[in-house]
């Protein structure tokens, strides 16, 4: 459905100088699946969006959407943003002052080229405020909606076109955390509904893995990784997906052997034994990622088939309710775990945590 190919779009100094921007962007998605960018402040994210939007003039590239290239450097293609046809939603979503939720998403219909009956305009906004749950806030006064109504009538604008191609720039990014939860899932039911191909952008991690198909993890203006949320989280490219996605503690280490399908990897908390990764070589530096809820903690030291047991004790803890986040001091190392909650070591008393060798990543360190 979206196909995007090398895209570059540069920002210059007054010098002429490039400073920032987007390099060598790819990526597809496939009819009705939801597309993430997600990396930290200053990455690109908004700047890809924008691309796509047609709101940046990229420097080179190409960007097809719907079997219609709407970019493209070589032949000078540029198809301006309004003919695009795409709903967007940007980090700061504005409502129109002065007109009632029902006229704010009315408004596109009623001002766009292709012509609306009264009627038509009528159900058409209805089903969008319905699908954001508005429908009965159709005649209140939109600036007088919470920040969360606001964001969903924002939506509704977008969809009431019913585009191809809904983007979306960190639309729950002015929300509590309470209803960013909620609007998490009313989103990705609406976008599983509607079967919108939809690229969203945003920096928290949490919500690209609970709302993503794919998700491209970006850095510098570079995508770094591409792949399933699952993927992404459990088998990382690299040091930086591993510490960006989810909590992580690494430790350094040198690659001793390779036996058959295991890694023995020499470090400052002892030898761990990682499930055999590739392109790691013996005698290569190497970095363990251990997920903290991947270590398992006991009282006393454990009877178990592999090496991964380590003695430590118990550095500081917080009970967050449904778990307890353990620091645990191994050695100079401070690994955290996240246990079950009927844990009662306390702090400075001895623990034994093992880790399952399929569950420690062995990453390049770089
Ligand atoms: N109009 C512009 N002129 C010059 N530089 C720009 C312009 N817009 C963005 N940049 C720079 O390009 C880089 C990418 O910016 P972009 O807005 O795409 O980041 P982002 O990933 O969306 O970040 P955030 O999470 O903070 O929104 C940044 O270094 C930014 O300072
Ligand atoms: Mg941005």
């Amino acid at each position: 459905m979206l196909n995007i190919q090398n895209l570059n779009t540069v920002y210059l100094d007054s010098q002429g100088v490039k400073v920032a921007g987007i390099e060598n962007v790819s990526f597809e998605v496939p009819e009705g699946k939801l597309f993430t960018l997600l990396g930290p402040s200053g990455c690109g994210k908004s700047t890809t969006l924008r691309s796509i939007a047609g709101l940046e003039k990229p420097d080179g590239g190409k960007i097809t959407a719907n079997g219609v290239t709407v970019f493209d450097a070589d032949r000078k293609t540029f198809v301006p943003p309004n003919k695009r046809q795409f709903g967007m939603v940007f980090q700061s979503y504005a409502i129109w002052p002065h007109m009632t939720v029902f006229k704010n998403c009315s408004f596109p219909l009623e001002v766009g080229t292709k012509k609306f009956t009264k009627q038509q305009i009528a159900d058409k906004v209805m089903r969008a405020l319905t699908a954001v749950g508005l429908d009965h806030a159709a005649d209140r006064d939109a600036t007088k909606m919470s920040g969360g109504q606001q964001q969903r009538l924002a939506l509704a604008r977008a969809i009431v076109m019913e585009p191809k191609l809904l983007l979306l720039d960190e639309p729950l990014s002015n929300l509590d955390a309470k209803l960013r939860d909620k609007m998490r899932f009313e989103l990705k039911r609406l976008q599983r509904e509607l079967k919108v191909t939809t690229i969203y952008v945003t920096h928290d991690q949490e919500e690209a893995l609970a709302m993503s198909h794919e998700i491209a993890i970006m850095k510098d203006g570079h995508i770094v990784q591409k792949a399933r949320p699952r993927d992404i989280y459990e088998q990382p490219a690299n040091r930086f997906v591993a510490d960006f996605i989810g909590t992580t503690s690494f430790v350094d280490g040198t690659v001793r052997n390779t036996d058959g399908q295991k890694l023995t990897i020499d470090s400052a908390i002892g030898p761990i034994t990682v499930d055999h990764s590739e392109g790691m070589n013996v005698g290569a530096k190497a970095v363990v990622s251990l997920r903290p809820e991947n270590l398992e903690i006991f009282d006393s030291k454990p009877t178990i088939e592999h090496n991964n047991v380590f003695e430590g004790t118990v550095y500081s803890k917080v009970f967050l309710g449904e778990t307890l986040d353990l620091q645990v001091k191994v050695g100079e190392q401070i690994l955290l775990a996240r246990a079950h909650p009927s844990h009662r070591e306390p702090v400075g008393a001895k623990i034994w945590v093992t880790i399952d060798p399929a569950r420690c990543i062995a990453l390049n360190p770089q």
